[in-house]
Protein backbone atom coordinates (compact mmCIF):
# COMPACT_ATOMS: atom_id res chain seq x y z
CA UNK A 1 0.00 0.00 0.00
CA UNK A 2 1.00 2.79 -0.88
CA UNK A 3 1.14 5.54 1.98
CA UNK A 4 1.10 9.57 1.99
CA UNK A 5 0.25 12.69 3.20
CA UNK A 6 -2.30 14.85 1.15
CA UNK A 7 -2.50 18.65 2.04
CA UNK A 8 -5.37 19.60 -0.02
CA UNK A 9 -8.60 20.78 1.95
CA UNK A 10 -11.41 17.81 2.04
CA UNK A 11 -13.38 19.24 -0.73
CA UNK A 12 -10.60 19.51 -3.22
CA UNK A 13 -9.00 15.84 -2.15
CA UNK A 14 -9.39 13.45 -5.31
CA UNK A 15 -9.62 10.03 -4.32
CA UNK A 16 -12.03 6.58 -4.37
CA UNK A 17 -12.67 7.09 -1.01
CA UNK A 18 -12.42 10.32 1.27
CA UNK A 19 -12.94 9.04 4.91
CA UNK A 20 -13.78 11.28 7.75
CA UNK A 21 -14.19 10.95 11.15
CA UNK A 22 -16.99 11.78 13.36
CA UNK A 23 -17.64 11.79 17.35
CA UNK A 24 -20.16 9.69 18.94
CA UNK A 25 -22.71 12.34 20.44
CA UNK A 26 -22.28 15.24 18.40
CA UNK A 27 -25.44 16.80 17.58
CA UNK A 28 -24.26 18.84 14.91
CA UNK A 29 -21.64 18.49 12.10
CA UNK A 30 -18.09 19.32 12.82
CA UNK A 31 -16.80 21.97 10.32
CA UNK A 32 -15.12 19.64 7.74
CA UNK A 33 -18.01 17.49 7.30
CA UNK A 34 -20.60 20.51 7.33
CA UNK A 35 -18.91 21.76 4.15
CA UNK A 36 -18.83 18.25 1.95
CA UNK A 37 -22.10 17.63 2.90
CA UNK A 38 -23.25 21.24 1.49
CA UNK A 39 -21.56 20.31 -1.30
CA UNK A 40 -23.14 16.91 -1.75
CA UNK A 41 -26.40 19.30 -1.13
CA UNK A 42 -27.33 17.71 2.05
CA UNK A 43 -27.42 14.00 1.06
CA UNK A 44 -24.67 13.46 3.05
CA UNK A 45 -26.53 14.43 6.58
CA UNK A 46 -29.63 12.54 4.97
CA UNK A 47 -27.81 9.23 4.46
CA UNK A 48 -26.34 9.42 8.57
CA UNK A 49 -29.96 10.22 9.59
CA UNK A 50 -31.37 7.45 7.57
CA UNK A 51 -28.47 4.97 8.81
CA UNK A 52 -29.03 5.88 12.40
CA UNK A 53 -24.95 6.93 12.05
CA UNK A 54 -24.21 7.43 16.11
CA UNK A 55 -20.23 7.81 15.47
CA UNK A 56 -20.03 4.36 17.47
CA UNK A 57 -16.17 2.94 16.65
CA UNK A 58 -16.94 0.46 13.65
CA UNK A 59 -19.74 2.02 12.30
CA UNK A 60 -19.54 3.36 8.55
CA UNK A 61 -21.79 5.59 6.53
CA UNK A 62 -21.49 6.26 3.06
CA UNK A 63 -22.19 8.20 -0.19
CA UNK A 64 -21.33 8.18 -3.63
CA UNK A 65 -20.64 12.32 -4.87
CA UNK A 66 -21.54 11.77 -8.35
CA UNK A 67 -19.27 14.63 -9.34
CA UNK A 68 -20.13 17.06 -6.71
CA UNK A 69 -16.66 16.32 -5.09
CA UNK A 70 -13.26 15.14 -6.57
CA UNK A 71 -13.57 12.21 -4.25
CA UNK A 72 -15.72 9.73 -5.89
CA UNK A 73 -17.33 8.94 -2.08
CA UNK A 74 -17.58 9.93 1.38
CA UNK A 75 -17.29 7.59 4.24
CA UNK A 76 -18.06 8.53 7.93
CA UNK A 77 -16.37 6.18 10.33
CA UNK A 78 -17.21 6.50 13.88
CA UNK A 79 -14.79 7.64 16.64
CA UNK A 80 -16.72 6.66 19.64
CA UNK A 81 -17.66 9.42 22.41
CA UNK A 82 -15.28 11.15 24.45
CA UNK A 83 -11.80 12.24 23.94
CA UNK A 84 -10.72 9.90 21.22
CA UNK A 85 -7.36 8.07 21.55
CA UNK A 86 -4.82 6.94 19.45
CA UNK A 87 -6.59 3.63 19.48
CA UNK A 88 -10.01 5.07 18.18
CA UNK A 89 -8.29 6.68 15.07
CA UNK A 90 -6.54 2.94 14.34
CA UNK A 91 -9.71 1.30 14.61
CA UNK A 92 -11.77 4.06 12.71
CA UNK A 93 -9.08 4.16 9.90
CA UNK A 94 -9.07 0.53 9.70
CA UNK A 95 -12.88 -0.23 9.37
CA UNK A 96 -13.33 2.99 7.14
CA UNK A 97 -9.99 1.60 5.12
CA UNK A 98 -11.43 -2.00 5.05
CA UNK A 99 -15.02 -0.60 3.37
CA UNK A 100 -13.48 1.15 1.15
CA UNK A 101 -10.97 -1.65 -0.01
CA UNK A 102 -14.84 -3.93 -0.06
CA UNK A 103 -16.27 -1.19 -2.10
CA UNK A 104 -14.18 -1.25 -4.59
CA UNK A 105 -11.71 1.48 -3.93
CA UNK A 106 -8.53 1.09 -4.98
CA UNK A 107 -7.03 4.64 -2.91
CA UNK A 108 -8.57 5.84 -0.47
CA UNK A 109 -7.82 9.81 1.86
CA UNK A 110 -8.48 9.98 6.05
CA UNK A 111 -9.00 13.28 7.35
CA UNK A 112 -9.71 12.00 11.29
CA UNK A 113 -9.65 14.70 13.68
CA UNK A 114 -8.71 13.55 17.49
CA UNK A 115 -9.11 16.36 20.12
CA UNK A 116 -5.92 15.63 22.47
CA UNK A 117 -4.24 14.22 19.99
CA UNK A 118 -1.05 15.63 18.45
CA UNK A 119 -1.04 15.49 14.48
CA UNK A 120 2.11 13.61 14.94
CA UNK A 121 0.27 10.87 16.61
CA UNK A 122 -3.13 10.96 14.52
CA UNK A 123 -1.04 10.68 11.56
CA UNK A 124 0.49 7.49 12.63
CA UNK A 125 -2.48 5.79 13.83
CA UNK A 126 -4.51 6.36 10.87
CA UNK A 127 -1.45 4.77 8.59
CA UNK A 128 -1.47 1.93 11.45
CA UNK A 129 -5.00 1.62 11.16
CA UNK A 130 -5.36 1.41 7.86
CA UNK A 131 -2.69 -1.09 7.08
CA UNK A 132 -3.31 -3.47 9.99
CA UNK A 133 -6.61 -3.50 9.08
CA UNK A 134 -6.29 -4.46 5.31
CA UNK A 135 -3.70 -6.70 5.87
CA UNK A 136 -4.30 -10.31 4.48
CA UNK A 137 -2.37 -13.71 4.11
CA UNK A 138 -2.94 -14.97 0.89
CA UNK A 139 -0.28 -16.54 -0.43
CA UNK A 140 -1.34 -19.76 -0.93
CA UNK A 141 -4.67 -18.98 -2.40
CA UNK A 142 -5.10 -19.15 -6.08
CA UNK A 143 -8.44 -17.37 -6.37
CA UNK A 144 -7.05 -13.98 -4.53
CA UNK A 145 -9.55 -11.50 -3.87
CA UNK A 146 -9.32 -8.66 -6.84
CA UNK A 147 -9.82 -6.10 -4.06
CA UNK A 148 -6.95 -4.37 -2.48
CA UNK A 149 -6.75 -0.78 -1.49
CA UNK A 150 -3.53 0.49 -3.52
CA UNK A 151 -2.93 3.76 -1.76
CA UNK A 152 -3.78 5.06 1.29
CA UNK A 153 -3.26 9.47 2.48
CA UNK A 154 -3.55 11.16 5.56
CA UNK A 155 -5.12 14.36 4.90
CA UNK A 156 -3.97 17.61 6.91
CA UNK A 157 -4.93 21.01 5.34
CA UNK A 158 -3.18 22.42 8.19
CA UNK A 159 0.12 24.32 6.89
CA UNK A 160 1.51 24.21 10.63
CA UNK A 161 1.10 20.57 11.26
CA UNK A 162 1.68 18.91 8.04
CA UNK A 163 5.76 18.69 9.01
CA UNK A 164 4.55 16.85 12.18
CA UNK A 165 1.87 14.80 10.06
CA UNK A 166 4.05 13.38 7.54
CA UNK A 167 6.97 12.24 9.83
CA UNK A 168 3.59 10.25 11.65
CA UNK A 169 2.79 8.56 8.25
CA UNK A 170 6.49 7.42 8.11
CA UNK A 171 6.38 6.43 11.45
CA UNK A 172 3.51 4.44 11.14
CA UNK A 173 4.37 3.14 7.68
CA UNK A 174 7.29 1.94 9.56
CA UNK A 175 5.28 0.58 12.65
CA UNK A 176 2.83 -1.09 10.45
CA UNK A 177 5.20 -3.07 7.97
CA UNK A 178 6.79 -4.32 11.18
CA UNK A 179 3.98 -5.59 12.59
CA UNK A 180 3.11 -7.36 9.04
CA UNK A 181 6.42 -9.15 8.91
CA UNK A 182 5.91 -10.36 12.13
CA UNK A 183 2.05 -11.49 11.18
CA UNK A 184 3.12 -13.10 7.93
CA UNK A 185 6.11 -15.19 9.78
CA UNK A 186 3.77 -16.44 12.09
CA UNK A 187 1.35 -17.12 9.46
CA UNK A 188 3.72 -19.13 7.18
CA UNK A 189 3.40 -22.88 8.38
CA UNK A 190 6.01 -24.65 10.12
CA UNK A 191 7.21 -26.78 7.03
CA UNK A 192 7.95 -23.04 6.23
CA UNK A 193 9.17 -22.00 9.12
CA UNK A 194 12.14 -23.98 10.49
CA UNK A 195 14.62 -22.78 13.02
CA UNK A 196 16.54 -22.72 9.71
CA UNK A 197 14.35 -20.29 8.06
CA UNK A 198 14.68 -17.92 10.67
CA UNK A 199 18.12 -17.94 10.52
CA UNK A 200 17.50 -17.05 6.82
CA UNK A 201 14.96 -14.07 7.28
CA UNK A 202 17.63 -12.56 10.33
CA UNK A 203 20.18 -12.55 7.92
CA UNK A 204 18.27 -10.33 5.52
CA UNK A 205 16.93 -8.52 7.89
CA UNK A 206 20.50 -7.95 8.89
CA UNK A 207 22.04 -7.49 5.36
CA UNK A 208 19.03 -4.63 4.74
CA UNK A 209 19.57 -2.93 7.97
CA UNK A 210 23.32 -3.03 8.16
CA UNK A 211 22.98 -4.99 11.60
CA UNK A 212 25.58 -7.37 13.61
CA UNK A 213 24.19 -11.31 13.39
CA UNK A 214 25.54 -13.80 14.85
CA UNK A 215 23.99 -17.44 14.75
CA UNK A 216 25.14 -19.70 17.13
CA UNK A 217 25.01 -23.50 15.86
CA UNK A 218 24.17 -27.18 17.99
CA UNK A 219 27.82 -27.05 18.78
CA UNK A 220 28.41 -23.42 19.81
CA UNK A 221 25.39 -23.92 21.96
CA UNK A 222 26.73 -26.96 23.71
CA UNK A 223 30.04 -25.36 24.10
CA UNK A 224 28.71 -22.55 25.96
CA UNK A 225 26.71 -24.71 28.39
CA UNK A 226 23.13 -24.01 27.14
CA UNK A 227 21.75 -27.61 28.19
CA UNK A 228 18.85 -26.42 28.59
CA UNK A 229 18.04 -25.22 25.03
CA UNK A 230 20.12 -27.93 23.27
CA UNK A 231 17.81 -30.87 25.20
CA UNK A 232 14.75 -29.78 23.61
CA UNK A 233 16.05 -29.46 20.41
CA UNK A 234 17.34 -32.97 20.26
CA UNK A 235 14.35 -34.24 19.24
CA UNK A 236 14.14 -32.79 15.81
CA UNK A 237 16.07 -33.39 12.59
CA UNK A 238 15.78 -29.75 12.32
CA UNK A 239 18.96 -28.53 14.00
CA UNK A 240 18.58 -25.79 15.91
CA UNK A 241 19.36 -22.14 15.53
CA UNK A 242 20.48 -19.46 18.30
CA UNK A 243 20.11 -15.98 16.55
CA UNK A 244 21.47 -13.00 17.85
CA UNK A 245 20.80 -9.75 16.24
CA UNK A 246 22.42 -6.26 17.25
CA UNK A 247 21.24 -2.98 16.61
CA UNK A 248 24.41 -0.18 17.18
CA UNK A 249 22.93 3.29 17.13
CA UNK A 250 25.27 6.16 15.53
CA UNK A 251 26.36 8.16 18.51
CA UNK A 252 26.32 6.88 22.40
CA UNK A 253 23.67 4.32 23.35
CA UNK A 254 21.28 5.96 26.14
CA UNK A 255 20.57 2.10 27.06
CA UNK A 256 21.33 -1.29 26.43
CA UNK A 257 18.37 -3.53 25.88
CA UNK A 258 18.31 -7.18 24.77
CA UNK A 259 14.67 -8.60 23.30
CA UNK A 260 14.01 -11.90 23.36
CA UNK A 261 11.73 -13.91 21.48
CA UNK A 262 10.66 -17.44 22.26
CA UNK A 263 11.45 -19.59 18.64
CA UNK A 264 9.61 -22.60 19.04
CA UNK A 265 9.15 -23.15 15.14
CA UNK A 266 6.72 -25.95 16.11
CA UNK A 267 5.40 -27.14 19.32
CA UNK A 268 4.28 -31.01 19.24
CA UNK A 269 4.50 -31.06 23.44
CA UNK A 270 7.58 -34.05 22.80
CA UNK A 271 7.54 -37.21 24.42
CA UNK A 272 4.93 -35.65 26.60
CA UNK A 273 2.87 -35.02 23.17
CA UNK A 274 -0.33 -32.89 22.91
CA UNK A 275 -3.48 -33.81 21.64
CA UNK A 276 -4.49 -33.23 18.07
CA UNK A 277 -6.51 -30.21 19.26
CA UNK A 278 -3.79 -28.60 21.69
CA UNK A 279 -1.46 -29.50 18.55
CA UNK A 280 -3.12 -27.98 15.65
CA UNK A 281 -2.13 -24.43 15.87
CA UNK A 282 1.33 -24.98 17.54
CA UNK A 283 2.92 -23.08 14.35
CA UNK A 284 2.15 -19.94 16.10
CA UNK A 285 5.25 -20.92 18.80
CA UNK A 286 7.72 -18.79 17.42
CA UNK A 287 5.25 -15.29 17.66
CA UNK A 288 7.53 -13.99 19.95
CA UNK A 289 10.61 -14.82 17.74
CA UNK A 290 8.50 -13.39 14.85
CA UNK A 291 7.39 -10.12 17.14
CA UNK A 292 11.77 -9.70 17.62
CA UNK A 293 12.17 -10.21 13.78
CA UNK A 294 10.05 -7.25 12.91
CA UNK A 295 11.10 -5.50 15.82
CA UNK A 296 15.03 -5.53 13.97
CA UNK A 297 13.42 -4.61 10.44
CA UNK A 298 11.82 -1.71 11.79
CA UNK A 299 15.56 -0.75 13.96
CA UNK A 300 17.67 0.40 11.28
CA UNK A 301 14.90 3.03 10.26
CA UNK A 302 14.22 4.65 13.09
CA UNK A 303 17.77 5.94 14.24
CA UNK A 304 16.77 5.30 18.11
CA UNK A 305 19.97 6.04 20.45
CA UNK A 306 19.17 2.67 22.05
CA UNK A 307 21.59 -0.61 21.71
CA UNK A 308 19.29 -3.07 20.92
CA UNK A 309 19.75 -7.01 20.94
CA UNK A 310 17.79 -9.50 20.06
CA UNK A 311 17.40 -13.22 20.43
CA UNK A 312 15.74 -16.14 19.47
CA UNK A 313 16.64 -19.55 21.06
CA UNK A 314 15.23 -21.14 18.00
CA UNK A 315 14.24 -24.82 17.47
CA UNK A 316 11.46 -27.53 16.54
CA UNK A 317 9.89 -29.10 19.84
CA UNK A 318 9.59 -32.95 18.61
CA UNK A 319 9.08 -36.76 19.76
CA UNK A 320 11.77 -38.90 18.01
CA UNK A 321 14.04 -41.43 19.62
CA UNK A 322 16.41 -38.97 20.28
CA UNK A 323 14.29 -36.43 22.20
CA UNK A 324 14.45 -35.60 25.60
CA UNK A 325 12.47 -37.89 27.79
CA UNK A 326 10.49 -36.98 30.62
CA UNK A 327 12.79 -37.23 33.77
CA UNK A 328 16.15 -36.33 32.42
CA UNK A 329 18.16 -33.69 34.10
CA UNK A 330 19.81 -31.01 32.25
CA UNK A 331 22.20 -28.29 33.29
CA UNK A 332 21.44 -24.31 31.85
CA UNK A 333 24.65 -21.86 30.87
CA UNK A 334 24.53 -20.56 34.14
CA UNK A 335 24.55 -24.23 36.23
CA UNK A 336 21.06 -24.60 37.20
CA UNK A 337 20.64 -28.38 36.94
CA UNK A 338 16.77 -28.79 35.38
CA UNK A 339 14.53 -31.91 36.10
CA UNK A 340 12.67 -32.24 33.33
CA UNK A 341 8.99 -32.93 34.47
CA UNK A 342 7.19 -32.27 30.98
CA UNK A 343 8.56 -32.11 27.82
CA UNK A 344 6.28 -29.89 26.87
CA UNK A 345 6.89 -27.40 29.14
CA UNK A 346 9.79 -26.60 26.49
CA UNK A 347 9.70 -22.57 26.21
CA UNK A 348 10.84 -21.90 29.56
CA UNK A 349 13.92 -24.29 28.88
CA UNK A 350 15.10 -22.60 25.58
CA UNK A 351 14.34 -19.06 27.56
CA UNK A 352 16.58 -19.84 30.34
CA UNK A 353 19.45 -20.20 28.39
CA UNK A 354 18.59 -16.95 26.54
CA UNK A 355 18.36 -15.41 29.36
CA UNK A 356 21.86 -16.47 31.07
CA UNK A 357 23.07 -15.65 27.62
CA UNK A 358 21.94 -12.20 27.63
CA UNK A 359 22.90 -11.77 31.29
CA UNK A 360 26.41 -12.93 30.71
CA UNK A 361 27.45 -11.88 27.10
CA UNK A 362 25.65 -8.57 26.55
CA UNK A 363 25.42 -7.37 30.19
CA UNK A 364 21.67 -5.47 29.30
CA UNK A 365 20.37 -2.36 31.43
CA UNK A 366 17.03 -4.06 31.28
CA UNK A 367 15.51 -7.53 29.19
CA UNK A 368 12.27 -8.27 27.85
CA UNK A 369 11.07 -11.51 26.84
CA UNK A 370 7.77 -12.08 24.54
CA UNK A 371 7.00 -15.86 24.58
CA UNK A 372 3.52 -17.83 23.55
CA UNK A 373 4.35 -19.32 26.78
CA UNK A 374 1.27 -21.07 28.63
CA UNK A 375 -2.08 -22.43 28.17
CA UNK A 376 -2.22 -20.97 31.81
CA UNK A 377 -2.51 -17.27 30.62
CA UNK A 378 -4.88 -18.15 28.19
CA UNK A 379 -7.33 -19.48 30.58
CA UNK A 380 -6.36 -16.29 33.17
CA UNK A 381 -6.79 -13.77 30.52
CA UNK A 382 -8.95 -14.76 27.45
CA UNK A 383 -7.56 -14.02 23.80
CA UNK A 384 -7.59 -9.96 24.90
CA UNK A 385 -5.15 -9.45 26.98
CA UNK A 386 -1.43 -10.50 27.38
CA UNK A 387 -0.16 -11.12 30.59
CA UNK A 388 3.10 -9.10 31.98
CA UNK A 389 5.47 -9.78 34.78
CA UNK A 390 8.15 -7.69 35.55
CA UNK A 391 10.89 -7.95 38.50
CA UNK A 392 11.48 -3.81 38.04
CA UNK A 393 8.55 -0.87 38.79
CA UNK A 394 10.72 1.36 36.15
CA UNK A 395 10.46 -1.01 33.33
CA UNK A 396 6.77 -1.68 34.32
CA UNK A 397 5.68 1.24 33.87
CA UNK A 398 7.20 1.66 30.58
CA UNK A 399 6.40 -1.37 29.34
CA UNK A 400 2.92 -1.38 29.91
CA UNK A 401 2.99 2.37 29.24
CA UNK A 402 4.00 1.31 26.07
CA UNK A 403 1.71 -1.06 25.40
CA UNK A 404 -0.84 1.72 26.29
CA UNK A 405 0.05 3.50 23.52
CA UNK A 406 0.57 1.06 21.44
CA UNK A 407 -3.29 -0.08 21.90
CA UNK A 408 -2.13 -3.36 22.57
CA UNK A 409 -4.12 -4.81 25.76
CA UNK A 410 -1.91 -5.65 28.50
CA UNK A 411 -2.14 -6.80 32.39
CA UNK A 412 0.57 -7.20 35.27
CA UNK A 413 0.53 -10.59 36.48
CA UNK A 414 2.59 -11.06 40.25
CA UNK A 415 5.36 -13.36 40.66
CA UNK A 416 4.14 -14.72 43.64
CA UNK A 417 7.36 -16.05 45.46
CA UNK A 418 5.33 -18.89 47.68
CA UNK A 419 4.55 -20.72 44.54
CA UNK A 420 8.31 -21.25 43.81
CA UNK A 421 8.04 -24.31 46.61
CA UNK A 422 6.24 -26.18 43.72
CA UNK A 423 9.18 -26.03 40.74
CA UNK A 424 11.57 -27.64 43.48
CA UNK A 425 12.98 -31.00 42.22
CA UNK A 426 14.09 -34.18 44.72
CA UNK A 427 17.33 -34.92 42.54
CA UNK A 428 17.85 -31.21 40.66
CA UNK A 429 17.99 -27.31 41.28
CA UNK A 430 14.76 -27.13 39.53
CA UNK A 431 11.84 -29.15 38.29
CA UNK A 432 10.58 -27.38 35.14
CA UNK A 433 6.66 -28.18 36.18
CA UNK A 434 5.19 -27.37 39.12
CA UNK A 435 4.13 -30.01 41.54
CA UNK A 436 1.08 -27.91 42.55
CA UNK A 437 -2.25 -26.87 40.66
CA UNK A 438 -2.95 -23.72 39.26
CA UNK A 439 -0.76 -20.54 38.05
CA UNK A 440 1.10 -22.10 35.74
CA UNK A 441 1.52 -19.07 34.00
CA UNK A 442 3.39 -17.46 37.37
CA UNK A 443 5.12 -20.42 37.48
CA UNK A 444 6.48 -20.32 34.78
CA UNK A 445 7.71 -16.95 35.11
CA UNK A 446 8.76 -17.52 38.73
CA UNK A 447 11.31 -20.29 36.83
CA UNK A 448 12.96 -18.06 34.07
CA UNK A 449 13.34 -15.26 37.00
CA UNK A 450 16.47 -17.54 38.43
CA UNK A 451 18.11 -16.99 34.99
CA UNK A 452 17.92 -13.05 34.71
CA UNK A 453 20.85 -13.02 36.95
CA UNK A 454 18.89 -10.23 38.55
CA UNK A 455 18.72 -8.11 35.64
CA UNK A 456 15.44 -5.55 35.34
CA UNK A 457 13.03 -7.75 33.83
CA UNK A 458 10.01 -8.08 31.82
CA UNK A 459 8.23 -11.25 30.80
CA UNK A 460 5.19 -10.70 28.25
CA UNK A 461 3.07 -13.98 27.72
CA UNK A 462 1.67 -13.48 24.09
CA UNK A 463 0.01 -17.45 24.14
CA UNK A 464 -3.43 -15.87 23.97
CA UNK A 465 -2.83 -13.04 21.73
CA UNK A 466 -0.12 -14.07 19.02
CA UNK A 467 -2.91 -15.51 16.85
CA UNK A 468 -6.78 -14.75 16.82
CA UNK A 469 -9.14 -17.15 15.73
CA UNK A 470 -11.73 -13.87 14.54
CA UNK A 471 -11.43 -11.26 13.02
CA UNK A 472 -10.10 -8.31 15.27
CA UNK A 473 -10.24 -4.25 14.77
CA UNK A 474 -7.09 -4.31 13.73
CA UNK A 475 -6.54 -7.34 11.67
CA UNK A 476 -8.38 -10.96 10.32
CA UNK A 477 -8.07 -14.22 11.65
CA UNK A 478 -4.66 -15.53 11.90
CA UNK A 479 -1.58 -14.23 13.44
CA UNK A 480 -1.77 -10.32 15.29
CA UNK A 481 1.99 -9.55 15.14
CA UNK A 482 1.15 -8.74 18.79
CA UNK A 483 4.36 -7.25 20.95
CA UNK A 484 5.94 -5.68 17.68
CA UNK A 485 4.63 -1.79 18.38
CA UNK A 486 4.65 -2.20 22.05
CA UNK A 487 8.41 -2.97 21.76
CA UNK A 488 8.89 -0.33 19.30
CA UNK A 489 7.11 1.94 21.59
CA UNK A 490 8.87 0.52 24.64
CA UNK A 491 12.29 1.72 23.14
CA UNK A 492 10.77 5.26 22.00
CA UNK A 493 10.22 5.63 25.65
CA UNK A 494 13.31 4.86 26.95
CA UNK A 495 14.97 6.96 23.89
CA UNK A 496 12.96 9.73 25.43
CA UNK A 497 11.11 10.44 22.86
CA UNK A 498 6.87 9.60 22.66
N1 LIG B 1 3.44 -23.37 23.56
C1 LIG B 1 2.76 -23.86 24.71
C2 LIG B 1 1.81 -22.82 25.32
C3 LIG B 1 0.62 -22.42 24.51
C4 LIG B 1 -0.63 -22.97 24.79
C5 LIG B 1 0.70 -21.46 23.53
C6 LIG B 1 -1.73 -22.57 24.07
C7 LIG B 1 -0.41 -21.07 22.80
C8 LIG B 1 -1.64 -21.62 23.09
C9 LIG B 1 3.77 -24.26 25.79
O1 LIG B 1 4.99 -24.73 25.33
C10 LIG B 1 3.16 -25.36 26.56
O2 LIG B 1 2.95 -26.39 26.01
N2 LIG B 1 2.87 -25.12 27.84
C11 LIG B 1 2.29 -26.08 28.68
C12 LIG B 1 3.07 -26.11 29.97
C13 LIG B 1 2.69 -27.23 30.89
C14 LIG B 1 3.15 -28.56 30.33
C15 LIG B 1 3.32 -26.97 32.24
C16 LIG B 1 0.85 -25.65 28.93
O3 LIG B 1 0.62 -24.46 29.11
O4 LIG B 1 -0.02 -26.50 28.92
MN1 LIG C 1 4.94 -26.81 24.93
ZN1 LIG D 1 5.58 -24.13 23.48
Amino acid sequence: MKLSLDSRGLTEVRTDALIVGRHAGESKLAPALAALDKKLGGLLSKVMTAEKFEGKPGQISHVHTEGRLPAARVLVTGLGSGKSDAEAVRRAASAAARRARDLGAKSAAAYLAAEGLSPRARAQAAVEGAVLGTYRFDKYIKEKSPKSLDAFAVVEPERRSQGAAGQGVRTGEIWAAATCLARDLVNEPANVVTPAYLARRAQEIARKGRLRLKVLERADCEKLGMGAYVGVAQGSLEPPKFIHLTYMPKGRARKRVVVIGKGITFDSGGLDLKPADGMYRMKDDMSGAAAVLGLFSALPKLALPIEVHGLIAATENMPSGTAQRPGDIVRAMNGITIEIGNTDAEGRLTLADALVYADKEIKPDEMVDLATLTGAIVIALGPGLSGVFVTDEGLAGRVLGAAEAAGEKMWRMPLHDEYKDGIKSDIADLNNISSQRGGGAIVAGLFMRDFTGGRPWAHLDIAGTAFTERELPLGPKGATGVGVRTLLAYLQSLAGRR
